[in-house]
Parts: C-alpha cells; structure tokens; sequence
C-alpha cells in the first residue's frame, strides 16, 4: 500500500487488508505500506489515521513509516497507489514491465479503468478520514477476494 507521506493513507489501508487477511484466516500475504517520500520516515502514522482505525476496531499505531524502494518490485506482487501523482512517483523504481504491472491504482479494484484517487486528507479534519477509510475497507474486499481466490488456484496445481 503506497501513498505520499504513509502516515495517513498507506497504513490505513495495511492496517484494513491485514486486518482481513487474518480474518478469513489467511497465512501466506504479507502486507506492508510505503510512502513514496521521504518526509516522514521513521514516524508513526498520523493520530487521525491511528484513531480512525481504533475506532473501527484496527491498531496501526506501531506501523513505522518507510520510503518505497526498488527492492519492493522484487518483494512484492502488488503494489497499490492512492492516487495518480503516487503512481508517477512509484512507476519510476519500477524495474521491467513484469515490475510495472505490479502498479495499480487502489480504486481501480473498485471501478476497474476509472482512475480515482483516495484523496489525501492530511491537511483536512476528521471527516476526510473516514472517507478515506470506507473507499479503501470496500477495495479491500475486492482485494481479499482476489488473494483468496489466487490461494485456492495455487492448491489446486
Ligand atoms: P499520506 O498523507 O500521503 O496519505 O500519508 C500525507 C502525509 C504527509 C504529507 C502529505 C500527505 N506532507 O506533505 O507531509
């Protein structure tokens, strides 16, 4: 999960999908979130994102904010990005074209093609993190339904 700063967005959206991936009792995704600067490296995320999640019954609040990194195209198989300008940012540490397809537009799981952003609620109120929340907890179900699907194939080879 990438955003710009992953104090308020990205570990929102690591903190929901883990968060579902331990409840359909799934052992093999591993989840993770970046930021595609460096300002807030070594930070833990934003209190209106940690209470946002508290509220929905989710602790984010030991998540230490990272840079993205080129390794991440390697370690991975998807990438997730809030919005466009995080896309243009990340599709830079992008190796080959294997790599660069691992990029998507987190709402796209929601409305495939549509190219909406999650908006960046940093310098709003708490509203803004709410919404947030409820755009990224609905691609995440998207996303869940992905990785169990994905994990059954795998069984059935
Ligand atoms: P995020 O929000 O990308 O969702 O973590 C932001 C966090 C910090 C800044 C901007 C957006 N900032 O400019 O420091």
């Amino acid at each position: 999960m990438v955003c710009l700063g992953n104090i308020c967005r990205s570990p929102l959206a690591e903190g929901i999908l883990r968060d579902k991936v331990a409840k359909a009792n799934l052992t093999t995704p591993q989840v993770d979130s970046a930021g595609t600067a460096p300002y807030h490296i070594g930070e833990n995320p934003d209190k209106r994102s940690i209470l946002n999640a508290h509220k929905h019954g989710i602790d984010i609040s030991k998540h230490i904010g990272r840079q993205l990194n080129r390794t991440d195209f390697q370690t991975y198989d998807r990438i997730y990005v809030m919005d466009e300008s995080n896309y243009g940012n990340a599709i830079e540490l992008a190796g080959d074209d294997s790599e660069k397809e691992k990029l998507k537009l987190i709402l796209d799981e929601l409305n495939p093609g549509m190219g909406q952003s999650v908006p960046d609620p940093y310098y709003g109120g708490e509203d803004g993190f709410e919404e947030v929340f409820q755009l990224l907890d609905k691609a995440c179900d998207v996303i869940l339904n992905e990785l169990v699907n994905t994990i059954r194939d795998q069984k059935k080879i």
